[in-house]
């Protein structure tokens, strides 16, 4: 009897102390899936560096502020987004708050290990002068940060390395890198999370890029891309289809073995951004070869993306990039963007051969470099004096900063809604434009589309934090 409750005890305790999350995600053939549901995951994301490459400094990454995160975390849930890219991160700065924010927003993050500082990236003219040990404290060192929240969906080994300037070896060394990184992960990590590479959209080695990192190689299984992100901005406006070249990079990559996304797009030749191009990346041809994509950008920066802007005086206005992106998203149907398929889901990758290569410029080898002397032993033991992140409760909901939409109206209802363990973020449905926010579930496993916790919650959002309330609430629905 004593046993029983103390088992009871230790699960509820376990249970409160940690807070609500995200499902896991794996890679099954072409396609995320949830690991629980094995519901299809598609990604309706926007890249996130508030102040652009040059915010980013030792001090202070994209996730190291809470504040700023939460209201980003709040305003991207309205809108209907799931996953933000996170371009460059400081690994021992704390980011416990930022990446539990989005957890609990059902938000997951894809991370580029690399940073612009000194021995934070691959010199594409000259990898071998940058492949080293002390680059490794940053790319295991960002692993190291974010391995245990669930909501990681993937880490980027590198983002456009392959272009007009890099040298013919330079596929060979991101190769290498998502090889350790692959390494060590499947030796430091209680979970295989997934590592890709995001690819410029130069069509003339497109091709040879998305074969040369999805084929499989049988001396190195590992060095094997996981996922493929293609940075594309080619439909403008109001194009179409076809006038955007829409059609070519989807019978291009019809055949893919692993998931392509785009990890860039939302073209601004055109203001503002119609964005319906949405409508095309998420029908029923595109998700054949695309696992959806990331708008650039969140934060409306000197080159001119941007779906809100950060104001001099500490608010922030949504700009009618975000109401018309809003629009475009709440249109989709979630129940077939979630549904799985086992022709997707059962694709093995070809094996790796240099008749898989179509330009002569692109290297068509896979000898691949050795690792950097310590790197061996880095994976074997971890990473000497290594950083560590965990998630914490998420207890502010609400907003520090005033809110405008792009007319100027004070918008008094945003707030951050936690969702229920296992919810991911979703658009809401109907063209409830004006805020409510209200999320419906991305699991449609039987169920349908059910409206999630989040509306229940919103009286309480401790309950799903692990708070005193949350106990009771827990025992009550355990007993
Ligand atoms: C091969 O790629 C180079 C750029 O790397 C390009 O200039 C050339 O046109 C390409 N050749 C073919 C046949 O696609
Ligand atoms: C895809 O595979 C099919 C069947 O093997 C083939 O006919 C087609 O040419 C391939 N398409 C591309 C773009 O490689
Ligand atoms: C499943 O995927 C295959 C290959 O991409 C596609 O031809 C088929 O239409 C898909 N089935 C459904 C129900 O979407
Ligand atoms: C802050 O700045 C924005 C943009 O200039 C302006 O619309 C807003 O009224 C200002 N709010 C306050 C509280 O000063
Ligand atoms: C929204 O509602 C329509 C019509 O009821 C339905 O077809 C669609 O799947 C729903 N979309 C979402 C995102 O739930
Ligand atoms: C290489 O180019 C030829 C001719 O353009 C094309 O038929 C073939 O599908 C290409 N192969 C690959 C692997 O891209
Ligand atoms: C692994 O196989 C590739 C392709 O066959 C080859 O180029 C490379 O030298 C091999 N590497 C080792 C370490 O044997």
């Amino acid at each position: 009897m004593v046993s029983s409750y103390t088992r009871l005890l230790t699960a509820i305790c376990a249970l409160a102390g940690s807070a609500a999350a995200v499902t896991p995600l794996k890679v099954q053939g072409k396609d995320f899936v949830n690991s629980k549901t094995g519901d299809r995951f598609q990604i309706l994301g926007v890249d996130y560096q508030p102040g652009g490459s040059s915010g980013f400094t030792k001090d202070k990454d994209p996730l190291s502020d809470p504040d700023v995160c939460l209201r980003d975390a709040a305003l991207m849930q309205r809108l209907g987004i799931n996953t933000i890219r996170v371009y460059n991160l400081e690994p021992t700065l704390d980011h416990n708050k930022c990446a539990s924010i989005f957890n609990a927003a059902g938000i997951y993050m894809i991370l580029d290990v690399n940073s612009p500082l000194t021995n934070g990236y691959l010199d594409r003219t000259a990898p071998w002068t940058t492949y080293t040990n002390a680059y490794y404290q940053q790319v295991f060192g960002v692993i190291e940060a974010f391995k245990s929240f669930d909501n990681v969906l993937g880490f980027f080994a590198g983002n456009e390395v392959i272009n007009e300037d890099a040298t013919r070896l330079a596929p060979a060394y991101v190769r290498a890198v998502v090889r350790d990184m692959k390494d060590y992960i499947a030796k430091q990590s209680s979970r295989a999370i997934p590592v890709g590479y995001s690819a410029a959209d130069i069509r003339d080695i497109l091709m040879d890029t998305l074969h040369y990192f999805e084929c499989d190689l049988k001396n190195s299984t590992s060095s094997r891309a996981d996922f493929f992100g293609l940075n594309s901005y080619s439909w403008c406006g109001d194009a179409s289809y076809k006038s955007s070249g829409y059609n070519v990079l989807t019978e291009d990559f019809s055949n893919a073995t692993l998931p392509v996304f785009f990890s860039e797009y939302g073209c601004n030749e055109v203001k503002p951004r119609v964005f319906t191009e949405v409508q095309a990346l998420y029908g029923e041809e595109m998700t054949q070869a695309f696992s959806g994509g990331l708008v650039y950008e969140w934060t409306f920066e000197d080159n001119e993306y941007g779906l809100v802007q950060v104001n001099d005086n500490g608010t922030i206005t949504t700009l009618i990039d975000y109401d018309n992106l809003q629009k475009q998203f709440s249109k989709l149907d979630m129940s077939r963007i979630s549904a799985s398929n086992s022709t997707q889901t059962g694709v093995d990758p070809e094996t790796c051969s240099s008749s898989l290569i179509n330009n002569s410029t692109f290297y068509n080898a896979w000898n691949l470099p050795d690792a950097p002397s310590k790197v061996s032993d880095y994976i074997k033991n971890g990473l000497p004096n290594k950083p560590s992140g965990s998630l914490v409760s998420v207890t502010a909901t609400t907003l520090s900063q005033k809110v405008y939409d792009y007319t100027g109206k004070e918008l008094t209802d945003i707030k951050l809604k936690v969702l229920a363990n296992g919810e991911s973020n979703t658009p809401s449905n109907s063209s409830s434009s004006s805020g409510s926010g209200t999320s419906s579930s991305s699991s449609s496993s039987g169920t349908s589309t059910h409206s999630n916790a989040a509306s229940a919650l919103n009286g309480a959002p401790s309950i799903a934090l692990g708070g005193l309330g949350g106990v009771f609430m827990l025992l009550a629905s355990l007993l």
